[in-house]
């Protein structure tokens, strides 16, 4: 956060680690919340994740970024601020940079501040004369103010990745509204979807071959060991993803191998043999049942691209019902 030394900074996300870990298994059913996935090994372990046969979102929504991008930017506008949320690596961004004009300005946003720094002086390289600003934050709570200095220009958010079906319904309508309120009246949405399909495809993704799935989500527990001082035996829980059809979501817990503790500070949490930590969901949605969710923020859908089997979606969105002025004269 801009105004504080990396020292506080870190600081203040151990202590928010140490919270939200502690509420969470106090709970029942015990979970944690995914954003602790993304220290430095799990955005690695993430990465390699989407290089595996079976995670097809990544290819996919390429192929759509690739094949489409140009329409897209001429639509949103080409002299924007793209705001990426959670730009981790940023990998398929430069498909919709390479068709924004010079003045375009480039805001990265990530919590993984070396991911963040590494992945924007790499597209600086790519794109010299493009102005970019990395702000390293966590997307849901992004101060109105930060985004102020750009407001001459139109502001569109890019949320690749299908990150958007890891938060629960409610939680993606109160996201599209903080976002909706950033952005102002003329702002865009770009956002990745991956579609209701078969189980058995589902499935597949979320528990590659490799293992390297069940290393990140099992990396939660590394990590609460080496910066909480949780004590724990990390080698007797498992990795376990299904999709829960009737919720239309993968779910990704930690199940416990067998009865046993988990110290933190002066409390024990005691798990039953097969109980679970919940620690992702993963919502999948028709491109009709996420339009009626994104209208209850205030968001309508102006264009969807798809791939050819119908995997993935790329929805672009308005604050208005009728296309902003300066974009119908750009696409009569
Ligand atoms: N948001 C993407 C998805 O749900 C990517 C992702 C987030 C993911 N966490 C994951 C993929 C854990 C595999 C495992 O698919």
């Amino acid at each position: 956060m801009r105004g504080e030394s990396p020292s506080t900074q870190a600081a203040t996300d151990e202590a928010d680690f140490l919270s939200c870990v502690r509420a969470g298994l106090r709970q029942q059913p015990k979970s944690i919340p995914p954003k602790f996935f993304y220290d430095a090994h799990g955005s690695h372990l993430f990465n390699l994740i989407c290089t595996t046969p079976e995670y097809y979102p990544t290819p996919t929504e390429t192929g759509i970024l690739e094949r489409y991008g140009a329409e897209m930017a001429e639509l949103i506008g080409t002299s924007c601020v793209l705001i990426e949320l959670g730009s981790g690596s940023a990998v398929k961004t430069p498909l919709l940079l390479r068709h924004l004009s010079d003045d375009a300005v480039y805001v990265p946003i990530d919590i993984c501040e070396p991911h963040l720094l590494h992945s924007t002086r790499r597209l600086q390289n790519t794109f010299p004369s493009m102005r970019m600003q990395p702000l390293c934050l966590d997307y849901t709570q992004i101060p109105v103010r930060a985004l102020s200095t750009f407001s001459d220009k139109r502001q569109v958010i890019f949320f690749p990745g299908s990150t958007i079906g890891n938060y629960t319904p409610d939680e993606v309508i109160q996201l599209l509204k903080h976002v909706a309120e950033l952005v102002g009246d003329d702002g865009a949405l770009l956002i990745g979807v991956d579609c209701k399909k078969s189980p058995d495809l589902l499935n597949a993704a979320y528990n590659d071959a490799e293992g390297y799935t069940a290393a990140f989500n099992l990396n939660l527990l590394t990590r609460m060991q080496r910066e909480l001082g949780a004590q724990l035996d990390a080698g007797k829980f498992e990795h376990y993803a299904y999709y829960n059809a009737a919720l239309g979501r993968i779910e990704m817990h930690l199940v416990s191998c067998c009865t046993q503790a988990i110290r933190l500070g002066n409390e024990s949490f005691t798990l039953a043999e097969g109980e679970t930590i919940h620690t992702e969901n993963s919502y999948k949605y028709t491109a009709h049942e996420f339009q009626q969710l994104a209208r209850k923020a205030g968001w309508y859908l102006k264009a969807t691209w798809s791939d050819q089997g119908g995997l993935f979606d790329v929805h672009y969105l308005s604050l208005s019902a009728t296309e902003p002025r300066h974009l119908a004269s750009q696409t009569a």
